[in-house]
């Protein structure tokens, strides 16, 4: 196992401990909703935010135990917005993670409630008085949080994509959609993770903001060209599901072979963002290159 392996799997078991603490156990009253809960964001994922937001702060000199729970609450809202993309209203997606979705494997109705009650458990997560020393600074993280997420993030660009079905979009609209719905909270994982740090150098901070911009934007390309290149079970989703929807994608209006240099394109200008950070910034190079040449 090469040294990023190693890496990328102890974050990933950091997440998931740290996660399954902060959940609610399956036993407490109301036990459907926290069993849904624990299903829908344990046991799976590939912690792509988790892993971008730990390696953000070890650039910055970020303590490990911090970017824990910044990492959790970003992994929260992401699979908050995996439940709700899921259901019968949006994507009607059957599977989600190698398993059935939430509402598949509850009912609509528990769906509904685990995304609430998962994007609140996020916010509650980045508020615990003793998250950070820093009072005006955990307040600023808990803005980026609520602005990556909200009507003008995550949620926004998801409305924007539900309102494009069977619309020929441009570039650029599909580019204003892509970022909400997935650049957004891709950013905010690498921004909190490097605003976990006790002195923030500013220089470090703008980089990692324009290496996530662009590395985000890629992801979603990359989930785009996963849609029609992978199958339903490597992906653990079910593929082609975008052309199925007649939604506009990178590959619907670029083509595929567009959409591949798009994505390496994107790679470059993120990886060229972080060139002054040398070594110190390879852990977010290294993802770069995962994000980008990913199979699932
Ligand atoms: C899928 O995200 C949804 C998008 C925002 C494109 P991921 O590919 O990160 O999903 P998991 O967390 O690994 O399941
Ligand atoms: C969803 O994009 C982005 C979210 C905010 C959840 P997709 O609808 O393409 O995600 P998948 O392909 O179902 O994971
Ligand atoms: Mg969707
Ligand atoms: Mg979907
Ligand atoms: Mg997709």
């Amino acid at each position: 196992m090469s040294d990023f392996q190693s890496w990328v799997q102890g974050i990933q078991t950091r997440t998931e401990s740290t996660l399954g603490l902060l959940l609610p156990d399956s036993a407490t009253t109301p036990e459907r909703l926290h069993t849904a809960m624990r299903y829908a964001v344990l046991g799976g994922g590939k912690r792509v935010r988790s892993l971008l937001a730990h390696a953000a702060g070890e650039m910055c000199g970020s303590l490990a135990h911090r970017v824990d729970l910044a990492a959790a609450s970003v992994e929260l809202i992401h699979a908050y917005s995996l439940v709700h993309d899921d259901l019968p209203s949006m994507d009607d997606d059957d599977l989600r993670r190698g398993k059935p979705s939430c509402h598949r494997q509850f009912d609509e109705a528990t769906a509904l409630l685990v995304g609430d009650a998962l994007q609140t458990l996020a916010f509650e997560v980045l508020s615990q008085p003793d998250f950070c020393d820093d009072a005006r600074r955990q307040l600023e993280m808990i803005h980026l949080l609520a602005q990556a997420s909200g009507s003008r993030g995550m949620a926004g660009g998801q409305a924007i994509d539900l309102a494009s079905v069977g619309l020929n979009l441009s570039p650029a609209e599909l580019e204003y959609m892509h970022i909400r719905k997935t650049g957004a909270l891709i950013r905010a994982a690498a921004l909190l993770g490097a605003q976990c740090a006790a002195n923030l150098d500013q220089a470090r901070l703008q980089a990692i903001d324009h290496f996530a911009k662009r590395i985000g934007l890629a992801f979603q390309v990359v989930d785009d060209i996963l849609d029609l290149e992978a199958n339903t079970a490597t992906l653990g989703k079910t593929a082609g599901k975008d052309a199925e929807q007649n939604k506009p994608t990178y590959v619907t209006i670029l083509g595929q072979e567009r959409a591949h240099t798009l994505a390496a394109e994107l790679h470059a200008e993120a990886v060229a963002a972080l060139a002054p950070f040398g070594d110190e910034a390879r852990r977010l190079i290294q993802l770069a290159d995962f994000i980008t040449r990913r199979d699932y």
